[in-house]
């Protein structure tokens, strides 16, 4: 018996970490469903992949509660009328511009990253946990992570808080899944370390136009080729995902190091 196809969520597929991931997905044997608010991005994503008709885009933008729940209705009617099973979740949209200190702290910045970082996660993890607990096997949920959640530095509180924050809803995934007895879905968070992204790019830039000391170290990683590519991250995160045991995998921090294969002899190892 043929087994069905299984359909893995990537949000933020349009570029960097997302959009690489979803390539490596894809050339696994899923069936990726690329979501993010650019709909030309995730097209340049879905034509990267080696059966771009096996993929859909769907647009959206993650802080808003509208088009959230538009998005899990078009994407468990897809699922519905396509078949097979949504086995993988992996909330990788991630914002959070720097702003020069506390005083310029944008509220508004942080009410944004909070929604697309923390409240995005937990809708949509909510959303589709009825198709998450039928899939044939247990379900992975994945959350890209960063350290940044454990060192406080000057200027990155938008992008710190929320990450910290998310780290407490893995938490609390973790604790409230644990207290069912059946088809519960495994979760792991992921921080891939610096990699050399659109996003970490731009972070660097306003960073640098908001004269913070952080951004030296991260130009520094970017000119001397200790930043990650974003394939290097995917083929890490792919192999976590699809070949983790449970113990390796559910309530893990998982590293890009760790599941690092040696494809790529010059790849940077270090986290
Ligand atoms: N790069 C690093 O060094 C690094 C380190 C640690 C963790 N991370 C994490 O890795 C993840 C991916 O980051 P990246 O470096 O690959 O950056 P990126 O290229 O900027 O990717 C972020 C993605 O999120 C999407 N996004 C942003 N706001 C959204 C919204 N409101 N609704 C839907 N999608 C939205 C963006 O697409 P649209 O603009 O089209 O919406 C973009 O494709 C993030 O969670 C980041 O925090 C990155």
């Amino acid at each position: 018996m043929t087994k069905p196809p299984s359909w893995a969520v990537v949000t933020g597929a349009g570029s960097g970490i997302g959009a690489a991931l979803a390539i490596e997905l894809a050339r696994r044997g899923c069936r990726p469903i690329l979501v993010g608010r650019r709909a030309a991005a995730l097209e340049t994503t879905r034509r990267s992949l080696p059966d771009p008709r096996a993929a859909m885009c769907v647009p959206c933008d993650l802080g808003s509660a509208a088009a959230r729940a538009q998005l899990i209705g078009r994407v468990s009617a897809a699922i519905a009328n396509e078949g097979g099973e949504l086995r993988y979740l992996v909330h990788n949209a991630g914002v959070g511009p720097p702003s020069p200190d506390l005083a310029n702290m944008a509220a508004g910045d942080l009410e944004q990253a909070l929604a697309v970082n923390v409240l995005a996660p937990l809708v949509l993890t909510q959303g589709w946990l009825p198709l998450l607990r039928a899939a044939g096997g247990p379900a992975r949920i994945l959350l890209i992570g960063a350290g940044i959640a454990d060192r406080a530095q000057p200027g990155t509180g938008t992008y710190g808080i929320s990450k910290k924050a998310q780290h407490r809803l893995f938490e609390q995934m973790l604790v409230d899944f644990a207290a069912e007895t059946a088809n519960t879905p495994q979760v792991a968070m992921f921080r891939p370390g610096v990699v050399d992204t659109e996003g970490l790019r731009e972070h660097c830039r306003l960073a640098r136009e908001c004269g913070l000391p952080h951004v030296d170290y991260l130009d520094g990683a970017l000119t001397n080729g200790e930043a990650r590519s974003g394939e290097t991250v995917a083929r890490a995160m792919a192999k976590a995902l699809l070949d983790a045991g449970e113990n390796a995998f559910n309530g893990q921090i998982l590293k890009t190091g760790d599941w690092h294969t040696q494809a790529h002899a010059s790849d940077p190892e270090s986290e």
